[in-house]
């Protein structure tokens, strides 16, 4: 299939272009959109035929639920019900933004959207654009991030167009996404809420909220196949680019001299550095994460695509544990890794 690429600007909504693209999602297309976490992959979340060619377009398996995605806050109770006292907290808090909420679902949400869970995901993204498109379409949107099944997330377009030309009707173009990981996942099906996925609303501000909240056992460890998590996404491998990853985290002077160690072994292969201290090291392809875990989250995703762009058989990822986004930032980088992680 064509896919028509609509390049929006986030700060100038193009009326005209939102309503094309608002038009396909209503009518049963897919549509690429982004969201100020990452790129996602829209589908009617009421139109089951839709929603699954979502999965097959990404090669996702069927067992992994999918977020909704609503324009309003005013909306959530037609997909959800049993809204308890601290999940409302929250959706007033941290809603539109990078935070996904887990409730008991409507029934007419179909079983391709929860993979037959009794709950369902519901997001409200603020990204102006995200925002304008969910209410053009006038559905509520199932949307996955919009990459390859395995691949690090989208947060730009040229990442969506790289997995899905040809795949989907049509990308949106709006820019590079600002948090760059995605949303954080709070489950508040149950008696209190648990963070299955940390993303871009911190651990800090949650328990600001609701103070008995708790962090999911998962969110730190590998989990194997034949174990069954409460968030069905985190038994897969993610956020993998071809390059092999290698974590090695600890206090900064034995990271670097970890790091150079490593490189020296590694001389054969093209080797790539994901550096938290700008640091220097006789490597292929050095990448700076920034100057803080925010940063590191915000360029993780891109730079991962980035090594593999340049033929990066090897990369070393400088990781210091910090609060916020270091959460976050930390689980992406195991995933990308295999837990394929040095501690020094
Ligand atoms: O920032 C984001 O959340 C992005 C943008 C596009 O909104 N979306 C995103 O979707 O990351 P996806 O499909 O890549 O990740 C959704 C995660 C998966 O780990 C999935 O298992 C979990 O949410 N999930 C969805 N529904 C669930 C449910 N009912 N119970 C538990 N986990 C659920
Ligand atoms: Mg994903």
């Amino acid at each position: 299939m064509e896919t028509k690429i609509i390049t929006i600007n986030p700060n100038q909504l193009h009326a005209e272009h939102i309503k094309i693209a608002g038009d396909i999602l209503s009518s049963g297309g897919i549509v690429a959109f982004p969201t100020e976490t990452v790129y996602g992959l829209g589908a009617n979340a009421l139109d089951a035929d839709a929603v699954k060619r979502t999965f097959a377009a990404k090669g996702r398996p069927s067992d992994n639920p999918l977020i909704v995605h609503l324009a309003e806050r005013n909306d959530i109770g037609s997909i959800a019900r049993e809204i308890s006292a601290s999940a409302q907290r929250m959706i007033d808090a941290f809603m539109p933004g990078p935070f996904t909420v887990i409730l008991k679902k409507q029934p007419q949400i179909p079983d391709c959207v929860t993979a037959g869970l009794d709950t369902v995901a519901v997001r409200i993204p603020s990204h102006p654009v995200a925002h304008a498109l969910i209410a053009a379409a006038g559905v509520p949107v199932s949307a996955p991030s919009a990459n390859l099944s395995g691949k690090p997330s989208p947060t730009e377009a040229r990442h969506v167009i790289e997995d899905m030309d040809g795949r989907v009707e049509c990308i949106i173009d709006g820019g590079a996404c600002t948090v760059g990981v995605e949303s954080t996942v709070v489950d508040a099906s149950g008696k209190h809420p648990v963070i299955l996925r940390p993303g871009g609303v911190t651990f800090e501000q949650l328990r600001a909220v609701v103070p008995d909240i708790q962090i999911d056992e998962h969110v730190l460890k590998s989990v194997s196949a034949e174990e069954t998590p409460k968030c069905p996404g985190m038994k897969y491998r993610h956020y993998a680019p071809d390059a092999d990853v290698i974590v090695v985290e600890g206090q900064k002077e034995r990271v670097q001299a970890k790091i150079a160690e490593l490189l020296a072994q590694a001389h054969e292969k093209k080797t790539g550095v994901l550096t938290m201290y700008d640091s220097s090291y006789p490597a292929d392809l050095i990448l700076s994460a920034g100057n803080n875990n925010q940063e590191y989250a915000q360029r993780l995703f891109s730079h991962l695509r980035r090594f593999d762009e340049f033929g990066i058989e090897i990369v070393f990822a400088e990781f210091c544990e910090q609060d916020g986004y270091g959460l976050a930032v930390r689980n992406r980088l195991y995933k990308a890794a295999g837990n394929h992680v040095i501690k020094v």
